[in-house]
């Protein structure tokens, strides 16, 4: 565990931003984790990091509900996004934070790449494909990353990565390789962590 946290270095969080105005200057690289509410975003930060509380998770869609920016090392920024689609939380908040999450996605300088999660048991649905549509005209490279595939059987996995990598080819802007994650188990996390 120290081995994999000298890894990506010391990470800590610094701010959470409800508005562009508020994010930290754009020094560093940057990446970032987006996908639908509860797909498992700010779990699997901290299965990154290995710390158990370092991103508030639950059970509750729209948790996140605030741009969170972790320092990395003192050279990389890793945000939490709020996530998109349904939220258990007031319709002119959800709005406001999803606002606030396309700004970001389409308007920061130094964001390297994103990584969009993808639910293992339900695959690209629409506003994921939204999502990718944005960042495609954004110019912005992201990485899907499959999450939960504990929870699926393997003959669904592969039934859900054939629908997820044919849905991939037709965005300019996403990397081909997926990688597949449990937070839960910790797959994928070594692979995840050497491609940041
Ligand atoms: P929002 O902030 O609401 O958008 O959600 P999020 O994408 O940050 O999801 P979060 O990390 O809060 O996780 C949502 C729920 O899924 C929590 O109850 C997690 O414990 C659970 N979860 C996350 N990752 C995994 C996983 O790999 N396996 C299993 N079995 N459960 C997971
Ligand atoms: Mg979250």
């Amino acid at each position: 565990e120290r081995g994999r946290k000298l890894f990506l270095g010391e990470v800590d969080f610094l701010k959470g931003v409800v508005a562009m105005s508020g994010l930290p200057p754009a020094d560093r690289i940057e990446v970032c984790f987006a996908g639908r509410s509860n797909v498992g975003k700010s779990s699997l930060i901290n299965a990154l990091t290995g710390r158990k509380a370092l991103a508030r998770a639950s059970n509750t869609p729209g948790r996140t509900q605030e741009v969170n920016f972790f320092t990395m090392a003192d050279s990389h920024y890793l945000v939490d996004l709020p996530g998109y689609g349904y939220a258990n939380a007031p319709l002119p908040i959800v709005a406001k934070w999803q606002a606030l999450l396309k700004s970001y996605l389409s308007g920061r300088a130094n964001l390297r790449r994103a990584f969009v999660l993808i639910d293992a048991r339900h695959g690209v649905k629409a506003v994921d494909e939204e999502i990718m549509a944005l960042l495609d005209s954004s110019a912005v490279t992201f990485q899907t990353v499959l999450t939960k595939a504990d929870k699926v059987k393997e003959a669904e996995r592969e039934k859900i990565l054939t629908q997820v990598r044919s849905r991939l080819a037709t965005h300019p802007a996403a990397f081909p390789e997926l990688i597949v994650t449990s937070s839960e188990k910790g797959w994928g996390i070594p692979t995840l962590r050497a491609t940041i």
